[in-house]
């Protein structure tokens, strides 16, 4: 194995999947899982799942409510490819967990249940794929169960999500008359044959050359016919891939197959192999001037995505995952914030299907988990020199904000540090008033204050409360003048807060005073979003 960081990056893919719930996410997961040899028996993913879920009480919602809550990474190699999969949690009020995960993503595969097409949390998954300009594969999955028919489908997606579809293999019918795909660039046939209970291994078969005497065996003259017809429809009418256009986002390529009955689940993966974008630039700055870090830098750079604390509730252990954008990471290097804090890596873990091993090193696309008892942020950039600061790593407004108290109100303290040290983990965001009183909590979503109520009690032994806050709006506040912020603040000290970056905060009591706040004060400018410079 060559050790040179360029060589390395180009055979590595880091992408995510998109999904509304029940698609066939976490099967497909466990299919490309499989694929890899990362896991040899189908189910492993949910038993995982099963077991580490016992493990900490605070994914007790995650069980009630069926919804992944945490993001977790898995490493696996395929034909000389190392593949770097970034689970995104599902449920939409996890909008800015999955928008930063998707933020170490390269790429992403959109998965569509062939019978229902684009779903409204496809689609708001989509439109933040999109705002990063994430390339995306579509795999329409369920094409063992009656599915709609596929030109239907193919339009649905250029028409809702403005992009181009471009089909890569033509499948035979759907349901119980599903025949199998021909690859439409090849001409070839990919028969579909169901697996036997408990078999192991792929579906696919061999495959079948147009002209040869075995094309089409055993596929019904009307599915023969429907397929010749509509593959050549299909060919004519819809757009030829184009790498140019999918590595732009403007055009997607499209494959077809069961998830479940683990069919064109090969093909998905030697398209994510051939065509998705390998770790791309970054944009950062660099002593100060804006730039783009790319693989081929020789230092070590990369930033935190997503920071998980208390793994195991027995050790307050919280682990940054960190996505390396550069360089040959070797374990035990130290590697140091813009503010110059130095983070000495003795024990990176990566994270393989079944179990977390030591990382002796890693390149740029992967992701290491790097343990820390506090000081790691989310948005932390790290790099040999500290000199790296990446960029566009948000923190979101909240939409909900929530007074909070302790029940017991000798643990005040105890309450401060939990909520910070929860707050750094991006779980939800902290203010504290200028003028005093309770701290003020925000989220984007309302689930989560039910997952900050659940790990107060389960790792902290705090009871809390959460009671209506005046406040309906957060924005940051800041201005080209120092002098100007600084008469801002003092003026609207009342309204004023701290975030756990101690950088100023307006709390609005609706979004029309804030709109009419900022009217009044032409020079400060008011942010609904956080881009956390390292
Ligand atoms: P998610 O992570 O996107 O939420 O979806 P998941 O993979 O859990 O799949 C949701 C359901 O769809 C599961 O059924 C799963 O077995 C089924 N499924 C996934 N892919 C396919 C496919 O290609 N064909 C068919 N026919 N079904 C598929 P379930 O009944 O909810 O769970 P289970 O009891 O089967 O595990």
């Amino acid at each position: 194995m060559s050790a040179d960081p360029a060589a390395e990056a180009a055979r590595r893919r880091t992408f995510a999947i998109i999904s509304h719930p029940d698609a066939g996410k976490t099967t497909l997961t466990e299919s490309l899982l499989l694929a890899g040899g990362a896991i040899h028996l189908a189910g492993a993913v949910a038993a995982r799942g099963q077991a580490r879920r016992t493990k900490s009480d605070w994914m007790k919602i995650e069980r009630e409510r069926g919804i992944s809550v945490s993001s977790s990474v898995m490493m696996f190699e395929h034909e000389g490819c190392v593949l770097n999969l970034l689970d995104t949690p599902g449920h939409e009020d996890f909008s800015e967990d999955t928008y930063r995960t998707l933020t170490a993503a390269d790429s992403a595969i959109m998965v569509l249940d062939a019978a229902k097409g684009i779903e409204p949390q496809t689609l708001k998954l989509f439109e933040v794929c999109r705002l990063r300009d994430i390339p995306i594969t579509t795999f329409i999955n369920k094409m063992d169960r009656e599915a709609q028919d596929p030109f239907a489908l193919l339009d649905e997606i250029h028409a809702k999500l403005a992009m181009d579809t471009a089909p890569m293999y033509w499948p035979a019918a759907s349901g119980q008359r599903f025949a199998g795909m021909l690859d439409l660039a090849t001409d070839e046939f990919v028969p579909f044959r169901r697996l036997e209970a408990g078999e192991q291994g792929f579906a696919g078969q061999e495959r079948q050359k147009r002209g040869g005497n075995d094309f089409l065996l055993g596929v019904g003259d009307d599915v023969r016919a429907e397929l010749e017809e509509t593959s050549e429809l299909a060919r004519a009418g819809l757009p030829e891939f184009d790498l140019q256009a999918f590595r732009e986002g403007h055009l997607t390529p499209v494959y077809f197959g069961s998830a479940l009955r683990r069919f064109g689940v090969l093909e998905l993966l030697a398209g994510l192999r051939r065509h998705a974008p390998p770790p791309r630039a970054q944009k950062a700055m660099v002593k100060g001037a804006e730039t783009e870090v790319g693989p081929e830098r020789s230092e070590v750079s990369g930033f935190v995505f997503k920071i998980q604390a208390n793994m195991d509730p027995k050790h307050r252990d919280r682990v940054g995952f960190f996505r390396i954008c550069s360089g040959r990471f070797q374990r035990g290097m130290t590697l140091k914030t813009a503010a110059g804090k130095g983070f000495n890596v003795h024990n990176p873990m990566m994270f393989m299907a079944q179990e977390r091993e030591i990382a002796d090193e890693a390149f740029p696309g992967d992701v290491i988990g790097i343990p820390s008892h506090g000081g790691l942020r989310v948005g932390d950039s790290l790099s040999q020199s500290g000199e790296v600061v990446f960029q566009g790593i948000p923190n979101f407004a909240p939409e909900i904000l929530k007074r909070v108290r302790v029940r017991d109100p000798l643990k005040q303290k105890h309450l401060r540090k939990a909520l910070e040290s929860l707050g750094e983990e991006g779980v939800t965001q902290v203010f504290k008033p200028m003028h005093g009183g309770d701290l003020v909590v925000g989220a984007v979503g309302a689930l989560q204050f039910d997952v900050l109520d659940e790990r107060m009690k389960a790792e902290y032994g705090l009871e809390v409360i959460f009671e209506t806050s005046p406040y309906q709006a957060a924005r940051w506040v800041s201005a080209d003048n120092r002098a100007d912020l600084e008469a801002f603040v003092e003026k609207s000290a009342a309204q004023m807060a701290e975030d756990v970056d101690t950088a100023p905060v307006f709390l609005g009591k609706s979004a029309w005073e804030i709109g009419y706040v900022q009217e009044k004060n032409p020079k400060i400018r008011f942010s609904a979003v956080k881009e956390r410079a390292a």
